[in-house]
């Protein structure tokens, strides 16, 4: 059988562990794929940098771009960032050209999301975006696939790793906020500007596509209520402690009578509470549905491995030629509701 041909733009913290992904499980990745997956390309800025993976025998590419059409590649995997420039040229015209994208790229998608779904019915191409929230957590495939039969009412969680795990160091070990950001950064957790994980920007990405894969509709990201930890002192939480609760970043969407509200905000979890449970650089996903009731999905939120392992299930589902609706409902009803009305609580 013929092997998948991989264009992979990005070899950072995600694009190396890809690569690194695939060539470890290589046994059991092609036989869940069917066929063998070979990187054959690869872009990103540095071209001397030491990346801990072997790019021997790959073509190089100064420009990300050309992937979208060079020759002999069946899909390409952006994980470069970033809701404008490379990142989204790569991946509009990689679409355009009816060649399939994996992306873990939050930020592009809840900007852009409506248009890249209004590319993809005019192509048919796939993008898949498993990785674009929370991690290795597979939130996307549950809520599209797995609850697909539920009027869901709610969809929440700890969306950033970075976050979880500052408020998780300081807490526990008392360490300063700065501190900790700098080992988040170092261990490959925060986002190129740290800025988005803690003003909550980043969870507000991941919150607005649950959101829009949840209630079926594109949602104004300009609308939500956003609020990050970058105030969060010490002292605010020993005395949550001191209450029985622990500060958590949490990103909550419910579909209530007049349409939608979503938030993204420091919260005091009671200490008996799941989320409560849910430390360091782990995230939960938690959803309400009409028929199961609540679903609750926890695990690694960030880093490498947990990244790279819901990028190569995306690559694995193309292999065998799974596809999915981008947005689930919300694709077919883009025209009718272009963006529901979003209220802060
Ligand atoms: P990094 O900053 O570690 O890596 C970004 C990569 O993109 C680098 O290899 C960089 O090249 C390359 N790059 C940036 N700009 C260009 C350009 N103009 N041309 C070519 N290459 C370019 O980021 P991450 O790996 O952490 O994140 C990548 C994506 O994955 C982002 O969208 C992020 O939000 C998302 N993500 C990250 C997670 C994580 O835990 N880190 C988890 C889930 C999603 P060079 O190395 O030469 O500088
Ligand atoms: N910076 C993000 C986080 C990466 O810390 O959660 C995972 O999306």
């Amino acid at each position: 059988t013929s092997p998948l041909k991989l264009g992979v733009a990005g070899l950072g913290t995600v694009g190396a562990g890809v690569v690194s992904l695939l060539r470890a499980n290589a046994d059991l990745i092609t036989a869940r794929a069917g066929r063998p997956i070979e990187v054959v390309a690869v872009s990103a800025r540095d071209r001397g940098r030491d990346r801990g993976v072997s790019l021997d025998g790959l073509a190089w590419h100064d420009d990300p771009v050309e992937l979208a059409t060079a020759p002999g590649l069946d899909a390409v995997v952006e994980v470069m960032g970033g809701s404008e420039g490379p990142a989204r040229a790569l991946v509009e015209a990689s679409l355009a050209a009816g060649r399939p994208v994996v992306t873990a790229n939050k930020a592009l998608l809840a900007t852009h999301g409506v248009a890249l779904a209004r590319l993809v019915e005019k192509t048919g191409a796939t993008l898949a975006y498993e990785a674009a929230v929370a991690g290795g957590i597979p939130a996307i495939k549950a809520l599209r696939e797995g609850l697909a039969a539920n009027r869901i009412t709610r969809v929440a969680g700890i969306l950033n790793g970075t976050c979880n795990y500052i408020l998780t160091e300081m807490r526990v070990k008392g360490l300063p906020f700065a501190t900790v950001l700098k080992t988040a950064q170092e261990l490959g957790y925060a986002e190129a500007d740290p800025g988005f994980d803690i003003d909550g920007v980043d969870a507000a990405h991941k919150l607005a596509i649950l959101a829009a894969l949840a209630f079926g509709r594109p949602v104004d990201l300009d609308a939500l209520h956003i609020e990050g930890i970058r105030h969060v002192s010490a002292l605010d939480i020993a005395l949550a402690g001191e209450l029985g609760y622990r500060i958590k970043l949490l990103g909550i969407a419910s579909q209530e009578k007049g349409g939608v509200t979503a938030r993204v905000h420091p919260c005091m979890v009671p200490e008996a509470s799941p989320l409560a449970a849910v430390e360091g650089v782990f995230n939960a996903v938690l959803a309400e549905g009409d028929a199961v009731g609540r679903v609750v999905l926890q695990g690694r939120g960030a880093g490498a491995g947990p990244t790279a392992s819901a990028v190569v299930a995306d690559i694995i589902d193309l292999a065998r030629g799974r596809t999915a609706p981008l947005w689930g409902a919300a694709s077919e009803t883009l025209d009718a509701s272009p963006a529901l009305p979003m209220a802060a609580h």
